[in-house]
């Protein structure tokens, strides 16, 4: 590959990724959030997890998925036989957008040109783990991965072809579960959450 002389060689280690991803401050939302959050796990993984973009714990932590919604998806995929110890799990967005209301800092969802803006690092992601399968969790994480922001409600528990030529599993985002106020639908998309990862176990041994 032809390369500028005066620049350093580019550098595509995941070790690399991570720290360019750590200092990376290329749209406003590195300025509110305490840190970026990289993605965790095998770079030998068959299946990736895209979530959203990292709650106020992950924030904190500087890992995704520590709060109350990776601890229902943890919760989820040990029932139906989901290994995450062969998963890489990461974030359509790297940064937490909120907004601050008294003592809390309120979970605002990413927009469509952030969400773009951040494919940088997403599509970084995707070309070192080259996973088999990947499960969009939720309608930030299937827009990234596809392009399409159409409701998933209808695309959940189907496969698409993404952007990246990449099966894409689409399914609800823990988060949506957790804040949905009808018991009755709660526990109707809780089966179906259920019934996606299970898919995703099969569809990624
Ligand atoms: N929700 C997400 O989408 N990602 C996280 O890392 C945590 C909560």
């Amino acid at each position: 590959r032809l390369h500028h002389p005066d620049l350093p060689p580019r550098d595509d280690s995941p070790e690399n990724l991570e720290r360019e991803l750590r200092g990376c401050a290329s749209c406003p939302l590195a300025a509110t959030a305490t840190q970026a959050v990289p993605g965790e796990g095998p770079m030998s993984a068959a299946l990736m997890i895209v979530g959203e973009q990292p709650g106020d714990q992950e924030d904190l932590a500087g890992r995704p998925f520590v709060g109350p919604a990776g601890q229902l998806f943890d919760r989820v995929a040990a029932k139906v036989g989901l290994d995450l110890q062969d998963a890489y799990v990461t974030n359509a967005v790297k940064h937490f957008k909120f907004q601050v209301r008294g003592k809390r800092r309120i979970h605002q969802s990413p927009n469509a040109s952030e969400v773009s803006h951040c494919r940088w690092w997403l599509d970084r992601e995707i070309t070192q783990v080259n996973p088999k399968l990947i499960v969009a969790m939720g309608a930030t994480a299937a827009l990234a991965l596809t392009g399409n922001a159409k409701g998933i409600l209808k695309r959940r528990g189907k496969i698409e072809t993404g952007l990246h030529g990449v099966r894409v599993l689409i399914t609800l985002h823990p988060s949506a579960l957790l804040r949905q106020p009808d018991p009755d639908l709660q526990q109707k998309q809780m089966a179906h959450f259920h019934e996606d990862l299970a898919t995703a176990a099969r569809m990624s041994v």
